[in-house]
């Protein structure tokens, strides 16, 4: 069996383990804010995930939210960088639209993304190089699209903060329309599936980008911070992900405008993971 083979079985079993689970009640603390919640099963999840990936593979290191690989600061050897469950809010609200999501590499390398879409039986995934799938069906090539025709996903909360929201109102007043799905890894996988045409936020981390990072490339999209930088797997940024010409069209019609503020933003925020 693969590697990527193993990552597919233990990313059912850990979906199956959740399906299993969601009548029982939950257990739910908060984290950095009261709206940081993360329940008893992210964590089992991760830690199913880690013993499964451990027991399989001693020598590869692990990093994932609910706490594993805090002192992995290389992509030496083989990476899992795991997000047990994006969308918790969405796990705890409505016990659907979340996602287990994981990004493996290989010496410094990507080798695969696979986000699951739990509820829906849906697993994204890819081999760097290989192209994208939606279960057993390929994705296709990403057309390009302009704003103007293009649905965008952001989190509408952005709009509401200082002069983020002077950023990303004219965005959202020229496109077609904008969404907002609760999970950056659907998100990922949503551009991917030509479901919306971007996505963009200011502040991701490695496990809530790895997986799907993968996956979008694999389908031609572009996946930079909003200076159109590229991503270092194991350090948080922000992101926009997109079709080539509309990557291009927000990344130099908008947000590069903004380049001195938002360089200033990424100098205070990203100094961690
Ligand atoms: C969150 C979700 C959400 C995004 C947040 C993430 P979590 O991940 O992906 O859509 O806006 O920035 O932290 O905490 O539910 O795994
Ligand atoms: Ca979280
Ligand atoms: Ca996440
Ligand atoms: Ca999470």
């Amino acid at each position: 069996m693969t590697i990527y083979e193993f990552a597919e079985q233990i990313i059912y079993e850990a979906g199956q383990n959740i399906k299993n689970k969601l009548a029982l009640e939950l257990t739910i603390e908060t984290k950095s804010n009261p709206n940081d919640l993360v329940t008893n099963m992210d964590k089992e999840t991760e830690q199913l995930l880690v013993e499964r990936i451990n027991q399989a593979y001693p020598d590869h290191h692990i990093i994932g939210e609910e706490g594993h690989g805090k002192e992995v600061d290389t992509l030496d050897g083989v990476v899992w960088i795991i997000d047990p469950i994006d969308g918790t809010l969405n796990f705890v609200h409505q016990q659907q639209n979340f996602a287990i999501s994981i990004g493996i590499f290989k010496d410094g390398e990507k080798y695969a993304g696979l986000v699951y879409d739990v509820m829906n039986d849906n697993l994204y995934h890819a081999i760097a190089g290989e192209g994208a799938y939606l279960n057993d069906m390929k994705l296709g090539a990403l057309a390009d699209t302009t704003l103007k025709r293009s649905i965008i996903s952001l989190n509408p909360n952005w709009l509401t903060k200082d002069w983020i929201k002077d950023v990303y109102t004219p965005i959202v007043k020229d496109a077609r329309s904008a969404r907002s799905y609760g999970s950056a890894a659907l998100d990922f996988v949503f551009v991917a599936a030509g479901i919306v045409d971007s996505y963009m936020t200011l502040r991701l981390h490695p496990w809530d980008f790895a997986g799907g990072m993968i996956i979008a490339e694999e389908t031609g999209a572009v996946v930079s911070n909003q200076m159109g930088e590229t991503l270092h797997p194991l350090q948080s940024n922000s992101i926009i992900v997109a079709n080539q010409q509309l990557h291009r069209e927000i990344v130099s019609g908008y947000l590069s405008r903004y380049e001195k503020e938002l360089t200033e933003l990424h100098q205070g925020m990203f100094s961690s993971r």
